[in-house]
């Protein structure tokens, strides 16, 4: 992404958790491109990070990589430390990282309940209060922005939306919910803005299979009244004017990114299934002249997932009990 020409992130110091993939480096790059020098975490594949530092670094930006396991105290902590050591101090945290481990909920181990709360929930806490404590060391720079600090939790629509055959994640977004909400009732009063992106369905390696081939995306656009996927850039231009002063008096709130995910599009159609809009049309043309109209529209009711496997693969039945994929 090519340096842009306000440059509202100048002379800030950002940390971008688990930045070496999917929304993590495309919110690395929307920081970096308005002008933030960018720490981009990784905790495997530190390749990837390379990767990341090398883009940013070409397209006139700053960025360095820096370990961390974001669920381990001590990592989080050294990490906070040699990003002040190197850069004086630090202005943004962007608390991305993330994991799904899927299951059945009478299948899931304690295991994969633990390793997703542990990332995706105490891994923010742990990053968010090494963030707090040192803006409140450091005190106001009003020259370089208006807020002491920002602190942007990536939430997902999993924080209202509930998940079957995913509630070790989704009970992660929804904790994330009011950690940030309490955060940023505690913070405020010194200047700290803490605010949540809930993402819905983004092109990354954690839901490839929901997107990867077009029979698949169809379905998945169902779910999706705008009627595209979004792309990690989506979610990383919204991180950089959360990040700027543009957005100085919005705190402790989710700002949606999912192109109407969380509008229930269900109700768009009054629980029938669409086909299409030409179909739809077609559908409400008819109505006005046959009170049965049955053409091309099933009414569906939700079923539990059969594959959990995958991470966005509903199945329905329809009225006469037959199973459908929606
Ligand atoms: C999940 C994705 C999913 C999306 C919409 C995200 O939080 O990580 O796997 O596609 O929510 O359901």
């Amino acid at each position: 992404m090519p340096a842009k020409p306000a440059q509202r992130l100048k002379g800030q110091i950002a940390i971008v958790t688990g930045a070496n993939s999917g929304i993590g480096a495309g919110v690395a790059r929307a920081l970096a491109a308005d002008g933030a020098i960018v720490a981009i975490n990784y905790v495997t594949h530190p390749e990837a990070a390379d990767a990341v530092v090398q883009e940013i670094t070409e397209a006139g930006g700053q960025a360095v990589k820096v370990y961390a396991d974001v669920s381990k105290e001590d990592e989080v902590q050294k990490m906070f430390q040699d990003i002040i050591q190197q850069f004086g101090t630090v202005h943004i945290l962007v608390n991305n990282a993330g994991i799904q481990k899927d299951a059945a909920f009478v299948d899931m181990t304690l295991e994969q309940w633990n390793w997703v709360i542990n990332v995706n929930l105490t891994g923010q806490f742990l990053c968010a209060r090494e963030a707090a404590r040192e803006f409140i060391r450091r005190g106001p720079q009003p020259d370089i922005s208006k807020a002491t600090g920002k602190i942007i939790c990536m939430s997902s629509v999993h924080e209202v939306i509930p998940w079957a055959g995913h509630v070790n994640y989704a009970s992660s977004k929804g904790g994330i919910k009011l950690l940030m909400e309490s955060m940023a009732q505690e913070l405020a009063p010194h200047k700290i803005r803490v605010v949540s992106i809930g993402p819905g369905a983004i092109k990354t390696p954690i839901n490839h299979e929901a997107w990867a081939t077009p029979d698949a995306e169809q379905k998945l656009l169902t779910l999706i009244p705008y009627g595209r996927v979004g792309e990690p850039a989506d979610i990383g231009e919204v991180a950089a004017w959360l990040a700027s002063d543009e957005s100085d008096y919005i705190t402790g709130t989710t700002i949606f990114t999912d192109g109407g995910m969380t509008l229930y599009p269900g109700f768009a159609t009054a629980g029938l299934r669409r086909v299409g809009l030409h179909h739809r049309h077609h559908h409400l043309h008819r109505r006005r002249h046959d009170p049965l109209p049955r053409l091309r529209h099933e009414r569906v009711k939700p079923c539990w997932p059969t594959d959990t496997k995958t991470s966005f693969r509903p199945c329905c039945a329809s009225s006469k009990g037959r199973n459908l994929a929606c």
